[in-house]
């Protein structure tokens, strides 16, 4: 075990500006002033979780996987050397430009620019999100997170696997290809699609309360960024939609994701990658047009429904208990 963490997304736009408003006002993360051409962005008790960095060029993105400490992160870059993994041991002024004890610097075989840090600095002060709402589920789980799509991702997940350390969640293998991978208990920190061409294709950013993404649902549908409506998925159970951000990738704003305990979990092929319900135009926006007609439906029940995922003090039980639903529910 590697990597633990999504730590950071670091991103390269000309349009500081709109990301600062949509940041804030919209997805409700909360500016940090870092001066100069950096615009920061937290969204829990570190220092900073999203950067646009004016030192990047514009559309790039790079990745930060936290890894436990300083020696982990000599072990990691040994293993690149020995790899022939080009590595670039980040300076100092690197290091404070990601509010991060140590890092270094590489890249995955489909040409992703990646860091593995150290030492992420937190806040001294409680977080305060940019708009109204409950705050984000990360800490330990990591910011959220991504989905890359690149030709080829049986190299690129050899890569991750064997260097990195991340596990098999689940997978598809036709009509799409696809690997969903953890570091952590959340059930995805990494998601790799089969396609002809290098893209980030979303960063996801977890809720705590459903009303926040229905808040939020609201406000991108008024704002006309929907991109892929509100819908549930089937692997990860995330209730989430996807919305335009002021750079070449969506954000995936979601509630209620699955945790995976490697003790016990089994990995998987997916029958289908559709939703439970919703997301509708997730395929047109991997660029594939609508799903390709040998897709598998969903499944009837038991596979089309599941309980949600909530968390302690984020629920109330309904009284009661009904002999029909038990019925059903032992078919589980
Ligand atoms: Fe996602």
């Amino acid at each position: 075990m590697t990597v633990k963490a999504l730590g950071y997304l670091a991103i390269g736009s000309t349009r500081p500006d709109d990301w600062a408003g949509f940041a804030t006002d919209r997805l409700g993360l909360q500016a940090v002033d870092r001066g100069g051409k950096m615009r920061a962005f937290r969204m829990d008790d570190r220092r900073q979780r999203l950067m646009v960095d004016g030192a990047l060029p514009d559309g790039s993105t790079v990745f930060g996987w936290e890894v436990a400490d300083a020696a982990a992160l000599d072990t990691l870059g040994a293993k690149l050397d020995d790899a022939r993994v080009a590595v670039k041991r980040g300076s100092a002024a690197a290091a404070a430009r990601r509010c991060v004890a140590g890092l270094i610097s590489f890249a995955d075989p489909a040409g992703n620019p990646l860091e593995a840090f150290h030492g992420g600095a937190v806040a001294t002060d409680p977080f305060k999100p940019g708009r109204d709402i409950g705050g984000f589920r990360c800490g330990a789980l990591g910011m959220g997170h991504v989905l890359l799509a690149a030709p080829r991702i049986d190299t690129v997940w050899a890569f991750y696997r064997d260097l990195l350390g991340f596990r098999i969640s689940d997978y598809t293998a036709a009509p799409v290809k696809a690997y969903f991978t953890h570091v952590n208990p959340r059930h995805h920190s990494l998601a790799l699609v089969e396609a002809p061409h290098r893209v980030m294709h979303h960063l996801l950013l977890e809720l705590y309360s459903l009303d926040d993404v229905g808040r939020g649902y609201d406000m991108a549908l008024a704002d006309g960024r929907v991109a892929v409506t509100l819908g549930r998925h089937g692997n990860d159970r995330m209730t989430s939609f996807y919305q335009r951000t002021p750079s070449p990738f969506y954000v995936e704003y979601g509630w209620g994701g699955l945790d995976v305990d490697d003790a016990t979990w089994k990995p998987q092929e997916l029958k289908s990658v559709r939703s439970f319900w919703g997301h509708r135009g997730l395929f047109e926006s991997l660029g594939d047009g609508p799903p390709p007609p040998e897709m598998p439906v969903m499944p009837p029940w038991p596979e089309a429904r599941a309980p949600l995922n909530v968390i302690e003090g984020n629920y109330s039980r309904l009284a009661g208990v009904c002999p029909w639903w038990d019925t059903l529910a032992a078919r589980r």
